[in-house]
């Protein structure tokens, strides 16, 4: 299967999913979530309360990966122009070169049990570190299934806060293997709650996973030669766009305010397929900026440098992500996406999106710091402004063009182009 599909942008709507089918195993179930939004209101009341509806948006097919030498075809569920887009160039530049290299650690979630009006903080540390071996097993009775998939309670640490607000958190770390594992881990820090209050002689309250998953990273890496970064639309070498490239990684390693932007790039492609492969994005956010601001400094995930004629690049970050559980057995639409996407473990997922990661990112810079950001968001945008104004599906394709051809994408030249093209049609 290539994950190659020249000019893919340019067939209809049939001969798309023509060319998904050849490729993915769906079924007819799957094309009709595909094209209906899938989830229907009996099975949305199921998932939410006060559900009064369903919601949809686009889901875009990211193309052209190769990652650790395999093809990948990488749903995305975004409704932001250009996104699928800069990551499928990138995957297109990489290719020849290797694409990809990524990998990620085993599943571990961290679950934290707060301990509070602790009599002596450091020997109920002690106390607890004592018990581990009891205390994993406690948590391994709460969730045999996990323990029979190859998972489990793996480590417990403990950390003393003194001060102001004394408490003591034990961390507890659990193997998740294929599942995100919030359930799971909730489930065993309450069931160890007790015995961590008879242990420390403290008072426990919260008892919740961390979505600082930072013993669960997932990294990914490319090289490419910067010849490949070439850009003809706005008259730079390849060199030169690299060296813009390596200049905007320093401004986001440094500043706070460009780490923002530069790391939602990178979650623009990461929380794409989190969506599309229904898992917690909101969880995946959170990890990945609590990661960022890591050293103290929020800073960017990615890295780039120079070796010889090649740019390099890499992303780390936390990545808590299922292929078992979750949405996946409710949402008709994200079953045929897994499918699509093809992966068989957490790991393997945590992987591929690290890399659509790292792609997004280096599709970004390479625009800003070459012809800018805003070409390429122009037809995308100027055909939505179009449909905004009023214009029919047939109408849409010419009035964006015109407001592009002026460098006027706005709502009031759509509408008086609008106006200007059916009083010429009735003139
Ligand atoms: C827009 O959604 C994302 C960018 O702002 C990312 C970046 O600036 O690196 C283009």
């Amino acid at each position: 299967m290539s994950a190659r599909i020249p000019k893919f942008y340019r067939l209809g709507k049939a001969e798309r999913l023509d060319a998904l089918l050849e490729r993915a195993p769906l079924d007819s179930e799957d094309l009709k979530a595909l094209e209906s939004g899938g989830l229907e209101w009996s099975r949305a009341d199921k998932m939410v309360e006060n559900c009064v509806g369903v919601f949809s948006l686009p889901v875009g097919l990211g193309l052209n990966f190769l990652i650790n030498g395999r093809d990948y075809l990488i749903p995305m569920v975004v409704e932001e122009p250009s996104v699928v887009a800069a990551v499928s160039h990138i995957a297109m530049l990489t290719r020849p070169h290797g694409g990809f290299t990524a990998d990620a650690d085993p599943s571990l979630m961290i679950a934290q049990v707060q301990v509070v009006d602790v009599p002596d903080l450091n020997e109920a540390r002690v106390a607890l570190l004592n018990a581990q071996a009891e205390l994993l097993r406690r948590a391994d009775e709460v969730h045999p299934n996990l323990v029979s998939r190859g998972g489990g309670a793996r480590d417990l640490e403990v950390r003393v806060f003194e001060g102001e607000h004394p408490m003591l958190v034990v961390h507890l770390i659990v193997d998740c293997v294929d599942a995100m594992g919030a359930n799971a881990v909730n489930g065993m820090a309450e069931g160890i709650a007790g015995r961590v209050e008879e242990l420390t002689g403290g008072r426990v309250y919260l008892r919740i996973l961390s979505n600082l998953a930072d013993q669960r990273l997932a990294r990914a890496s490319l090289r490419i030669p910067v010849s490949a970064l070439e850009s003809p639309k706005a008259r730079m070498s390849g060199e030169e766009v690299a060296r813009g490239v390596i200049h905007a990684y320093h401004f986001a390693d440094l500043d706070p305010y460009r780490a923002a932007t530069h790391n939602k790039g990178i979650m623009n492609g990461i929380d794409a397929v989190a969506i599309a492969t229904g898992n917690d994005w909101r969880g995946v956010e959170a990890g990945a900026h609590a990661y960022a601001a890591q050293t103290g400094r929020y800073r960017s995930l990615t890295r780039y440098w120079m070796e010889g004629e090649a740019l390099c690049a890499s992303i780390e970050l936390p990545l808590a992500v299922a292929t078992v559980g979750g949405s996946t057995n409710v949402h008709p639409t994200i079953k045929a996406l897994r499918k699509v996407l093809g992966v068989s473990s957490a790991r393997e997922l945590a992987g591929v999106m690290a890399a659509v990661g790292l792609s997004q990112n280096l599709g970004a810079l390479k625009a800003l710091a070459s012809e800018g950001i805003q070409r390429g968001h122009m037809s995308l945008h100027a055909r939505s402004v179009a449909l905004n104004a009023g214009a029919t599906e047939d109408e849409v394709p010419q009035i964006a063009q015109q407001m592009i051809d002026l460098g006027e994408v706005k709502l009031h030249s759509a509408e008086r182009l609008l106006s200007a093209l059916r009083a010429g049609r009735e003139g």
